[in-house]
């Protein structure tokens, strides 16, 4: 893949006075994620591939690197994470300053913007490249405008048609707005007066009511208004998935019959008088592991080896209801419910139908919801029709807590 040719300065040094928490601001939780979070998930949703510079307090440099440096990985995205200076003007500077050289165009946006629409990114890097100009996002003023002068004096209406309310992403050609940079000299309210102060021209392109600045408190409430209607409609986001979706599982096991004849067999969580027992480090209750299988599967939480690890002394001869019950604890703590499960045991022996209600009253009970269970034989074919073992299959639905 060439070098990314567009690049995003996502500035999110400030302190966030005026919001009054005790992180920096682009640090403050928004959602199940922080500001900064919820901005770059914007920043990544665009159609190209940008390298992406963070510029945050210096001393949370490393901690924005391991954090959010997974999630740019996943989409092939450079990203690179600075410390800002004293004021936003001096940490954009110090943001340009680690550029690579392929960039040619350059937007730079406030963390503090963290829901501005990916689309909105999208059309600025095409406008300045199309245009080889500034280019800014930007609203209609619809409040009507007045000069005020001393003592709260109105002196005149501002004619609004002229006035338009900017955002960020602002963007620019990459030289252009470095050069503009190194000759300013002055505190300029947004790169675009910087810009334009080196003889940039700027132009306007329609900006998005979500890409309001969280500025104060109620700014915050407003974003996470909007954040947890977004949840609604579509979902959480990450590893869990929808909220709204439920989520399904499968696990198989299959343990071989001990060579001890005399090995007591432990299936479902029973057991099973006078039936050979199957072999393995805890009982062998095939059951109960495809249940736990298919429980931490639908959770997304790896496997039963992984989680318990035939190493770990605890679980040596360890029956499936300690498994399961530790494994519906996990499942738990991991935001769900278990909707349902189904088990089906394929073996010759031992006969399920006359204990079924037993094994899943006993199952149904452990997990918290209904257990089905169903048995069958596999017409005499493989190590199961041979009697040399016995495979289980099971499937579990879970649901966001
Ligand atoms: N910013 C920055 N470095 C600074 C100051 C501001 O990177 N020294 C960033 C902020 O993190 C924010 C954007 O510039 O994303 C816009 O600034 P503003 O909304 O004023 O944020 P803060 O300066 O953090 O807030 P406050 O002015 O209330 O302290
Ligand atoms: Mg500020």
């Amino acid at each position: 893949m060439s070098d990314p040719t567009t690049a995003v300065i996502v500035v999110a040094a400030g302190s966030g006075t005026r919001l009054g928490h005790p992180e920096p601001k682009a640090f403050v939780p928004l959602g199940d994620d922080t500001i900064l979070g919820v901005a770059l998930d914007a920043v990544l949703g665009m159609h190209e591939t940008p390298h992406i510079v963070v510029v945050v307090p210096g001393d949370r440099v490393d901690q924005t690197r391991s954090r959010h440096e997974p999630a740019a990985a996943a989409a092939s995205a450079a990203f690179d994470v600075v410390a800002g200076g004293a004021t936003r003007q001096e940490s954009v500077s110090r943001g340009l300053a680690v550029l690579p050289r392929a960039v040619d165009v350059v937007l730079v946006h406030d963390a503090a913007r963290p829901l501005t629409p990916s689309i909105v990114f999208d059309e600025v890097a095409a406008a300045v490249r199309s245009r080889r100009r500034g280019v800014v996002p930007a609203l209609d003023v619809v409040d009507t405008i007045k000069r005020v002068g001393s003592h709260g004096r109105v002196v005149e209406t501002v004619d609004r048609a002229e006035l338009a309310a900017v955002q960020t992403p602002q963007g620019f050609p990459r030289v252009a707005l470095q050069e503009a940079y190194v000759a300013a000299t002055t505190e300029f309210t947004d790169d675009a007066a910087l810009a334009a102060s080196a003889g940039l021209a700027i132009d306007v392109v329609p900006g998005d009511t979500r890409a309001f600045k969280i500025t104060v408190p109620a700014d915050l409430r407003r974003a996470e208004a909007i954040v947890a209607e977004r949840v609604g409609a579509r979902g959480a986001r990450g590893p869990g998935g929808p909220a709204t979706m439920p989520r399904v599982g499968t696990g198989i096991d299959v343990h071989a019959f001990a060579d001890d004849p005399d090995a007591p067999l432990w299936l479902a969580g029973l057991h099973w008088p006078g039936e050979r027992g199957l072999s393995g480090h805890s009982d062998g209750d095939a059951a109960s592991h495809a249940i736990c299988d298919a429980l931490l599967a639908a959770a997304g939480l790896g496997d039963v080896g992984a989680v318990f690890g035939t190493g770990d002394p605890r679980f040596e001869g360890a029956h499936g209801e300690v498994f399961l019950a530790e494994t519906v604890r996990r499942v738990r703590e991991a935001g769900y419910v278990v909707g349902n499960v189904t088990l089906q045991v394929i073996g010759n022996r031992p006969k399920l139908a006359p204990r079924r209600a037993e094994a899943e009253a006993l199952l149904s009970g452990i997990v918290g919801a209904p257990v089905s269970v169903a048995a069958t034989t596999t017409d005499a074919l493989g190590f199961t029709g041979r009697g040399e073992g016995v495979a289980a299959i099971a499937t579990a639905l879970l649901v966001r807590a």
